[in-house]
């Protein structure tokens, strides 16, 4: 009898016990005993009210900021224990946020190149990595744009290649679609995703918009600094039954509050079916 093994990705993402104190008097736990699992090529949104400690966990894991207590573990490294923090960020973690913090005078092929003045790399192959991520993110006709002279969806686009262009294996966005409407947050997700499924490229991405997080693959909501659910979307119908949950709908049948009369026949099933997700 040969033995069935289950190869499950490695983890490379591990916050034991995390937590995260802010302020002298008067002390905000912004994070309280988060412990989280992401493995390689996973792709987590994660979701939660204003304050609830979203951007704390982000800056944690990509090494911004020291917790108070509890340990970060990137690809097996400790983050109390790695020397270089600035070089560790640099060759691993890419970073996307909602103000994509271009640099105004340089144009976007050059905010592109930045990053890799990190990585010991001849200055062609760092116009050429430049160059093909631009194309890859659809800009390939805007290399010598200033960042005045994109649209908001470019610049982000922009933000996203500066991201990516050290071929990081953990992309962490906070909110990265949050200025842009419906079209472009879709072909920034489409764009992600994309990065995703082809480079296997881990990606945690902080959303408060359901259609962003419905396009991940797991669902992770906190609730003042702590994990309250963490939901894998298998299919699309588990998606469709996650956005039912948050719905008022779902947030009605789930508190027991009233329901309109066609329903209460069926609200005991409906419950026990958004019990699952
Ligand atoms: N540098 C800081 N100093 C003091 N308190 C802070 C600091 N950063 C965050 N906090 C507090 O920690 C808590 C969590 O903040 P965090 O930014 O992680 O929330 P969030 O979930 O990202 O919220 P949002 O959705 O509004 O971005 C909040 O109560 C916030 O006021
Ligand atoms: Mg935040």
């Amino acid at each position: 009898m040969t033995m069935q093994t289950a190869t499950l990705p490695a983890i490379i993402v591990e916050t034991q016990n995390l937590t995260k104190i802010y302020g002298n008097g008067y002390q905000v736990r912004a994070l309280d005993g988060v412990s989280l699992c992401v493995h390689a090529g996973e792709f987590v949104a994660v979701v939660g009210p204003s304050g609830s400690g979203k951007s704390t966990l982000l800056n944690m894991i990509g090494a911004l900021d020291r917790p108070t207590s509890g340990e970060v573990i990137i690809d097996g490294a400790p983050l109390s224990k790695v020397r270089d923090l600035d070089r560790f960020r640099s060759e691993t973690i890419g970073f996307i946020f909602q103000t994509h913090n271009l640099i105004p005078t340089l144009t976007a092929l050059e905010n592109v190149e930045t990053p890799t003045y990190e990585l010991p790399l001849r200055g062609r192959e760092r116009r050429r990595r430049a160059e093909d991520i631009l194309r890859l993110v659809g800009l390939g006709e805007r290399m010598t744009f200033l960042p005045a002279q994109l649209s908001g969806g470019e610049r982000q686009r922009v933000a996203i290649a500066r991201a990516l262009v050290n071929r990081p294996a953990i992309v962490l966005a906070d909110e990265p679609t949050g200025m842009l409407d419906s079209h472009t947050t879709q072909d920034i997700m489409d764009l992600l995703t994309q990065l995703n499924r082809s480079q296997g490229t881990t990606i945690i991405v902080v959303t408060h918009n359901h259609e962003v997080a419905r396009a991940t693959r797991r669902v992770v909501t906190f609730r003042d600094g702590q994990i309250q659910a963490d939901v894998p979307l298998k299919n699309a119908f588990d998606s469709d039954l996650y956005d039912l949950k948050a719905s008022s709908l779902g947030h009605a049948l789930l508190s027991g509050d009233a329901l309109p009369s066609d329903l209460q026949e069926i609200a005991p099933q409906l419950r026990d079916i958004l019990a699952r997700v």
